[in-house]
Order: C-alpha cells, then structure tokens, then sequence
C-alpha cells in the first residue's frame, strides 16, 4: 500500500474517508505525490498486464526505450515544421517497413495511432481510388463494397458503417476460420472498392489465403478488365510473417496487394499508440486525400485522421528498429513462438483440448477448445483461471457461421517467460480440476457475468 505522510494528515486518508472526486473539479488541488499515490492505489484494482494473455499489445520494453520514451513525452508528431527530425525518423520508419513488407520500390506511408486508424484510411483511399476508376468509366459510383471474411476485427465493420460502404462479410464455417480465393470470388464485382485479407487473424491467429486471393484477382483483371486490389490487415502478423515464415507469399511480392497496416504496439514490440500504413507505390496514394496546411509555420502535407499526438511512441518503435535489427527481431518472435508452441505441446498432452489449426502459419498464441462436454465449458476455464491465479486468458464465440465454437486463446508475447508458461499449463491443469469437483457456472450465473464483465 502507498505510504502515509503523517497519520491524520494525508490526503490518502482524507480520501480513504471520504471519496476521489468522480464528476467535478474539487474546489483546491492536492499535493503531486498524493495524487499519484492515489490514482496508483486506484490502479491496484485492475488487472496485471504481463498476466494479460488476452491482449496482442505489447506490455513490455526495456528500461533504456522507457527512458527515451519519458523523455519525450512532451513532443506533438504533428509539429513537422517544429520538428522536423522526428518528421525524418518516421521517414525513415516507412522505407523500412516497405522495405520489410518488399515493396518493389520507393513509396509512401504515415505512422498511425494503431492499426484501427491505418485501416481507416487505407480503406478511404481503396473507396477514393475505387470512385476514380469508375468516374474514368463513366460509371455509377453509387453502390461502393468492400469484401471481407467473418475472421477480420470490428474495425472493418466499423469502416464500413463509418464510411458507408456495404460490408459483404464472407462467412467462416465449423471447421475453417480463415478465407481463400475460393469463398471470395461470389462476391467481388466491379463495385467492389477491395478485398481485404488478414495475416495473423485476432480470433486464431492464422492468415487468410492472400497469396491464392491474389491470384483470383489477378486472372479477374486480365481475363474482365476488373481490377480490385488488395489490402492487408497484418495488425499482429506484418511483424511476424517476414522472421517466422519468409518465404510466405502475403505482402508487397503479390500484385494485387497495394496496402498494408501493421501494429507497431503489436508484435513490433512498442507500447501503445503507434501503427503503421503502407502502400506499395506511391501512385496508390490517392492525392485527394492528402491535405495541405502551414499553420505550424511550414507547408505540410497531412494524410492522418487525428491531427496532435505524441511522438515519443514514433520515437520508441524507430529505437526497436536500431536495437534489435532483422536478427533481434527474428531473435525475439521466435522465442515467442517457441514458447507457444511448448504451452500448445502441453495443453495437447492433457488429453482433453484441441488445438486450433495446428500445423498452419500462427501468431505466437495457443488457441483451443475442450474436445467435449465436461459438465463445464471454456468460459468456465477463463473464469477459473483468473479466479485462481488472475491470469487473462479469454474464451469467446468464433464470427458466424463457425459461433458454436467456442475457444480460449493465450497470446505469447515477449514478458511470457517459459516458467511462466509452465506454470499457465499447470494452473489450467488446475482450473479444470476444480471445474470437474465444482461443476460449471450455472445459466443465470452466465448471463450475469456476460452482462458485467465483456471479456466473458
Ligand atoms: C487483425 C486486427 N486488425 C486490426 C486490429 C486493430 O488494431 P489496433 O488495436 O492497433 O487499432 C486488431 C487488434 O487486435 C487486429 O487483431
């Protein structure tokens, strides 16, 4: 517990007795130390991040990019005019990811707050340059879509909401919850503004087919003269396909595929508050979404949905560029993944679990379901497990039409040591041995839960 000043002095006790101001300025302030003793204290009652084996963000860097990150949390990105060396580093940021992602040459891109932002705009720019074929064709450009599987994050359903774009939603089925050229091709036309895959899917971890998606685009283009280009969703997998498995074919070596949006606070090891957009070449850029403005003392380009917004996270991922390099990154996703694969190895032992695509390309997470009805269900472990030893390990419903399957799902990031890793396949163990003396949540117990708590 935060330390007292004096007894009967401290502003922890005043507001230990009385209250934290919750919906109005307090008439006078308080002392710095006590308010953060105070909102600390506060901090106690949520969950431990490194215990978070739900989240893909990264909750984990080492003391000397904390310190480069405190020490400049006072820079606004936006300040191009005001700072235009930071401008330089997320320069540079892009030609490396291009490079990373193999775009045949130069070309263009933003940093972002995330890879919700970077969708965003690279889905406006598939609809703008979409609007620019079809004006050239003399079409109407009334009716814009947007395909996709039942596998991506809400973030596609909310850009095409946003946006007003139909979403046509391929569905997943009872056994496959990634898509391919196959499940795409009734619905493309030349409405279509893209098509948008995923690598490294948020409810598995797998990747939907890009490379066969391509090559149904590309004989669409040839064959009918429609050309739908590709976005892909690499949120978490941009920094985990090109160290674990190089020589899959899903970024810029695939015609089709003109934009990219990765996570910088995923799998590219930085906190969060940082995401990346990529195109291939710079002509993919729609200029009518560029905008122009010298306020800030300078003619400057912006191509961005939020305007201010801190650098020090820009600053923080070019740091994990320079420290790590391809061999430090390689380093690290692979000792992610080969943790992973040792918890998988034993989950798979106890006898009860299935493995969710075993074999296939996957995030560093262990995704499983129980082989059959035990007298208790996967929402029962999730909530056993944080009851016991206050691990997050989510259990939820796949998207239609695979929603009768239900699974947990362990992400394996960098602060996920191998004892902590033995010790989660021990406390499942565990949890599933109370469950069977205890028996599961009963319905009206369920419905309660669902209702409080939304990651049950
Ligand atoms: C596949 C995928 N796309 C997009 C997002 C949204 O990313 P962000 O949280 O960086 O906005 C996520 C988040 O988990 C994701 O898994």
């Amino acid at each position: 517990m935060p330390p007292f000043n004096e007894p009967g002095e401290s502003a922890i006790a005043k507001f230990a007795a009385e209250k934290l101001p919750i919906d109005r300025l307090p008439d006078a302030g308080m002392p710095a130390e006590d308010v953060r003793l105070l909102i600390t204290s506060e901090l106690y009652l949520d969950s431990d991040p490194v215990r978070n084996l739900a989240t893909f963000v990264t909750t984990w860097m080492e003391p000397d990019a904390e310190r480069l990150i405190a020490e400049n949390l006072h820079r606004n990105f936006i300040d191009h005019a005001e700072y235009p060396q930071t401008a330089e580093i997320e320069q540079r940021c892009i030609r490396i990811l291009a490079d990373l992602f193999n775009a045949p040459g130069e070309t263009t891109g933003c940093r972002t707050q995330g890879s919700s932002e970077a969708i965003m705009l690279g889905a406006l720019n598939l609809k703008w340059n979409w609007r620019k074929r079809m004006e050239a064709a003399g079409k109407d450009t009334n009716k814009p879509n947007l395909v996709f599987g039942g596998d991506v994050h809400v973030v596609w359903d909310k850009f095409c909401r946003y946006f007003d774009v139909e979403p046509r939603i391929v569905p997943l089925q009872d056994d496959k919850y990634t898509i391919n050229a196959e499940d795409v091709a009734s619905f493309v036309d030349e409405n279509t503004i893209g098509v948008a895959a995923v690598v490294g899917t948020t409810f598995t971890g797998h990747a939907d087919d890009v490379a066969g998606i391509n090559d149904y685009l590309v004989k669409l283009k040839a064959e009918k003269g429609i050309d739908v280009p590709m976005h892909v969703d690499g949120a978490s997998g941009a920094f985990v396909w090109p160290f674990l498995y190089p020589n899959e074919k899903w970024d810029f070596r695939l015609e089709q595929v003109r934009s990219i949006n990765a996570s910088g606070h995923k799998f590219g090891l930085v906190y969060p508050g940082v995401g990346w957009l990529i195109f291939r070449e710079k002509e993919d850029l729609n200029p009518d979404l560029v905008f122009m403005e010298n306020y800030l003392g300078k003619e400057d380009a912006t191509f961005t949905l939020n305007f201010s917004t801190g650098s020090a996270m820009l600053l923080a991922q070019y740091y994990q560029f320079v420290r790590l390099g391809r061999k430090g990154y390689e380093a690290v996703i692979q000792l992610m993944y080969a943790n992973a694969k040792e918890l998988a190895s034993r989950i798979s032992s106890m006898g009860k679990f299935e493995l969710i695509g075993e074999g296939a390309p996957q995030l560093p997470l262990v995704s499983f379901k129980l082989k059959e009805d035990n007298g208790y269900d996967e929402f029962d472990i999730a909530g056993q497990l944080a009851a016991e030893r206050g691990w997050m390990v989510p259990a939820y419903t796949l998207p239609p039409n695979a929603e009768d399957v239900t699974v947990l799902r362990a992400l394996v990031k960098e602060s996920f040591t191998y004892g902590m890793m033995e010790k989660l396949a021990e406390d499942i163990e565990s949890a599933c041995a109370t469950l069977e003396v205890k028996g599961g949540l009963h319905e009206a117990d369920r419905k309660k839960l669902v209702k409080t708590n939304p990651a049950l």
